[in-house]
């Protein structure tokens, strides 16, 4: 099944159905992620491909789709927003899992996998496989969004961490 039929798989739409009749999931329509997308194609994107690999390494499919999903759970465009806390980098992720925690339970490996999705510019690792798969996703989608050939050496780096083909 490609990643890009989410609608049609109904076993992936059970476990976000709750989430994605929500105004706060569908506003992330609004905001431009990369250059070519939105955040809400962009948080789709991430959910459903971690939720395939998870189905094929017997992961917690429903962490992946759901936690996946609302990674990116923000209302500002990063691109003219300051922070004095800290980088978008290191914010954003907090403020995803704060607004995710008002829509809905989060488990432990859930609000993990929203808070480390950032590994690499945060420095907190990942506590769970599922957290390491949707680091990894997400970096794959935010470089094959914008066109970036790199996007070849994450999925070479998925293979090897995991063993699947993305
Ligand atoms: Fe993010
Ligand atoms: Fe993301």
């Amino acid at each position: 099944m490609s990643e890009k039929n989410w609608q049609n798989d109904s076993e992936y739409v059970a476990l976000v159905s709750d989430l994605l009749v929500r105004d706060e999931v569908l506003r992330l329509a609004e905001f431009t992620q990369h250059y070519y997308s939105n955040r809400l194609e962009h948080s789709l994107h991430v959910s459903y491909r971690s939720y395939l690999i998870g189905k094929k390494l017997d992961l917690n499919t429903r962490a992946l789709a759901r936690a996946g999903l609302l990674h990116d759970l923000f209302y500002y465009d990063w691109r003219n927003t300051k922070f004095d806390m800290g980088t978008h980098a290191y914010v954003h992720p907090r403020i995803a899992l704060r607004n995710a925690e008002k829509l809905t339970d989060l488990t432990p490996m859930e609000k993990d996998i929203i808070v480390k999705h950032m590994f690499g510019a945060t420095k907190a690792l990942p506590r769970y496989k599922e957290s390491w798969v949707v680091t990894l996703v997400d970096d794959y989608c935010a470089l094959e969004e914008v066109g970036d050939p790199l996007y070849h050496r994450v999925a070479d780096k998925i293979k090897l961490r995991f063993g699947v083909s993305i």
